[in-house]
């Protein structure tokens, strides 16, 4: 049923030990450092955030294609932390991933209809037939003609090849897909056109999403709800329409100001943000984002803030702005 859960992460951490040279003992890089949230059928979560926050990591997390450092990762009621080799291969065809460079994941010497067929053929006992039936049905859904089937990646425009992208996400029926920066390398023109693409998809298949993103125009149009995350850390997550309406943590509200409106009459305070993002190696003490907020005040800088409920959304912010 829609609305039901898929997933559920709590606490998920990634670390990486970096090295830093002959005689220095490795770092420990904390991409991501404890993201609870939940994923529904039929729904789509918008993760947004500064480059080098972690989004990528926790596509991988959720992907299976590497392991989490601590915490829970539950996939249709599967603890995946815990689960044996077996149980994982049945995981992973439940869970795909659409990234932003389809050519980088397409085989140039590979036509269309193999690199389609190619999870079936892995993953499933249909034979040639049927294969070919699915990739010609998927071709069709995604919006390409039965003749792309012969053709070669390199044959294709970016937006056709994000169509392919997408069909191969689907071809093993799954409930989750994640997409990571999926229209960034598009065209504005072409943007709308895969978004709604994959909005048709989503509600013909009841697909659930995590949807990747460092762009907020694009998120107001596609999420149900939104995560914000900072080195590491959600920092505010809600429902799209309240996050966007009544952003409580400074960062969010930093990174809304930063986004054109189309609506010329709404009074914008502008936030700007100064400074770099800091090194997720040495990241600030307390809270992480103490040194660029606006609002810090002597506790930021002594001690991480709880993650707390306010208006429906999960902040973790000191002074969160209240409406
Ligand atoms: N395998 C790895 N080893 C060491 N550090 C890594 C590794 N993968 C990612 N990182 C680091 O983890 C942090 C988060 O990276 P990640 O790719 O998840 O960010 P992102 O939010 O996806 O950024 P972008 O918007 O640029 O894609 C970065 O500081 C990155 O350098
Ligand atoms: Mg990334």
């Amino acid at each position: 049923m829609k609305g039901d859960v898929v997933l559920t992460a709590t606490d998920l951490t990634r670390h990486y030990h970096v090295d830093r040279g002959t005689f220095r003992t490795p770092a420990v890089l904390k991409a991501l450092d404890g993201a609870t949230f939940t994923l529904m059928k039929g729904r789509t979560l918008a993760v947004v955030g500064e480059s080098g926050c972690g989004k990528s990591t926790l596509a991988r997390l959720v992907t299976m294609i590497e392991k989490p450092t601590s915490g829970m990762l539950h996939i249709g009621g599967t603890d995946v932390t815990a689960a044996d080799k077996a149980t994982l291969m049945n995981l992973h065809k439940t869970v795909q991933i659409v990234f932003q460079d389809p050519y980088g994941s397409l085989n140039p010497r590979q036509k269309i209809g193999h690199a389609l067929e190619e999870p079936l053929l892995v993953n499933t006992p249909m034979g040639k037939k049927e294969r070919r039936e699915a990739a010609l049905n998927i071709i069709n859904l995604v919006g390409l003609r039965p003749e792309h089937y012969e053709r070669y990646p390199h044959m294709f425009s970016g937006g056709q090849r994000q169509r392919i992208a997408v069909a191969r996400a689907l071809m093993l029926n799954p409930h989750i897909v994640v997409l990571d920066e999926p229209v960034s390398a598009l065209d504005v023109s072409i943007q709308a056109q895969i978004l709604n693409l994959i909005a048709r998809l989503q509600e013909q298949f009841d697909l659930a999403y995590l949807f990747i993103s460092h762009d907020l125009s694009v998120v107001k149009h596609i999420a149900d709800e939104v995560m914000v995350m900072y080195l590491g850390k959600p920092v505010e997550s809600g429902s799209r329409d309240t996050l966007f309406a009544q952003p409580h943590h400074p960062y969010t509200r930093a990174l809304l100001s930063a986004t054109p409106v189309a609506d010329p009459f709404r009074i914008k305070e502008r936030i700007v943000l100064h400074g770099e993002l800091p090194s997720p190696i040495a990241p600030p003490s307390g809270c992480t984002f103490h040194p660029r907020c606006p609002s810090m005040t002597d506790i930021c800088r002594e001690k991480a803030p709880e993650t707390r409920e306010i208006d429906g959304c999960r902040v973790a912010c000191y002074h969160p702005k209240t409406y």
